[in-house]
């Protein structure tokens, strides 16, 4: 079968040849729909995040995917079902008891591995199989757009952790900000609309742009942070009840926390590498402080996430996936959807036509 796979030393993906899988006991078989790319995708071709299967020389990407069991192999599913699968899995000698628990998205980072990321083979190919706790089942319906799940999950977790923090007191947010118009953010904006009265999405692109398109359609405010770096986001518009990260840009960790009105919340998604610079760490700490200001790291996802983020992506209006989705590339074009340029927001390698 054909899988789109990242070789050791190389800088872009290409096809490899390789055997379909066989389903291990409690293994199901999966024949693969559609596989997302997204920002995480890019840092790991790049060499800035994950890392290869112990002894192999290549890593199959993908890790937002969708498809349909085609062995079910003694499990409770059925030839036929529609199912996404989850990211993380138990690290030979690893906690295991996060996955007891449930929450493998709370184990450390170190002590699992991710699919098509960190250590194991992702879902970028023909088939792929997966013990059957890790896929969760999805309405036919969604078969299209299912990919959208896995990104919409990461929010799902992170908007809960945020809204957690807050929970020892009355909190009525009304204003959020999303640091970032990549996929994710724009995701993460569509999903916050329901919830906070007014909404902002900051980035770093002129007019015309498809992004700052999707952010003005969703009734939200475009910040340009050329002209209106983050600290300056409450004089030029108004203090931020909640602040979304999705640049990986280290700067906005800190510099979030004076976006943030008092009693605010900043979550943290980016993934960025090491990087030193100067900060008044003692306003940082101040303002945390005297401000009842939470801020909150999140990665991953759990079971119970993908299952919200099926509610949510029913909900989802069907011209933002429209604009979303700016290329399904049969996996014969797959560098198609790789492509790092102004027009692509959110793209998806095709296998298989349901
Ligand atoms: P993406 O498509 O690359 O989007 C990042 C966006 O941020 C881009 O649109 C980029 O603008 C914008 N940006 C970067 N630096 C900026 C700056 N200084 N000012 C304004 N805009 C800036 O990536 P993504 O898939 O949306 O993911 C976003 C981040 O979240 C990545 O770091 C990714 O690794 C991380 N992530 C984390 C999790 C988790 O579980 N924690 C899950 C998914 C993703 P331009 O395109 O104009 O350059
Ligand atoms: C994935 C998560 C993963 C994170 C860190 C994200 O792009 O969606 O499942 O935990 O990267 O590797
Ligand atoms: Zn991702």
């Amino acid at each position: 079968m054909d899988a789109v796979a990242l070789e050791r030393g190389a800088d872009a993906p290409q096809i490899l040849e390789k055997p379909r899988p066989e389903p291990d006991s409690g293994e199901v078989l999966v024949r693969t729909l559609l596989v997302g790319v997204d920002g995480t995708d890019h840092e790991v071709i790049a060499g800035r995040h994950g890392s290869f299967p112990p002894g192999e020389d290549h890593l199959v990407l993908g890790h937002e995917a969708i498809g349909v069991v085609e062995d079910p192999n003694g499990t409770a599913f059925e030839a036929g079902d529609v199912v996404v699968p989850t990211v993380r899995r138990p690290l030979a000698g690893g906690a295991t008891e996060f996955f007891e628990h449930g929450e493998p998205d709370m184990a450390p980072a170190d002590e699992v591995v991710e699919r098509g990321i960190s250590g194991a083979h992702g879902f970028m190919s023909e088939y792929f199989t997966s013990p059957a706790e890790f896929l969760v089942s999805v309405p036919d319906d969604l078969a299209e757009w299912g990919f959208l799940i896995e990104p919409i999950s990461i929010s799902e977790k992170a908007v809960e952790m945020a809204r957690a923090s807050r929970s020892a007191f009355d909190w009525r947010p009304e204003s959020a900000l999303v640091l970032g118009n990549g996929n994710l953010g724009l995701l993460t904006l569509a999903m916050l609309g329901d919830s906070f009265d007014r909404t902002y999405c900051l980035g770093r692109r002129d007019r015309p742009d498809p992004t700052i398109a999707i952010v003005e359609k969703l009734g939200a405010t475009y910040v340009d942070s050329r002209e209106t770096p983050v600290t300056e986001v409450p004089d030029a518009y108004e203090p931020m009840d909640f602040v979304y990260e999705a640049t990986g840009y280290a700067k906005h960790a800190f510099e979030s926390v004076e976006a943030l009105a008092p009693n605010g919340v900043a979550a943290l998604l980016g993934v960025p590498e090491s990087w030193s610079f100067e900060i008044d760490g003692g306003s940082v700490h101040r303002d945390l402080v005297l401000g009842n200001k939470a801020l909150v790291g999140s990665v991953n996802s759990n079971y119970r996430h993908f299952e919200a983020a099926v509610e949510t992506l029913t909900a989802l209006p069907d011209w933002l996936k429209d604009d979303l989705v700016t290329g399904v590339h049969d996996a014969s074009n797959f560098a198609d959807a790789f492509a790092d340029d102004e027009t692509t927001i959110k793209a998806a390698v095709k296998f298989y036509h349901q």
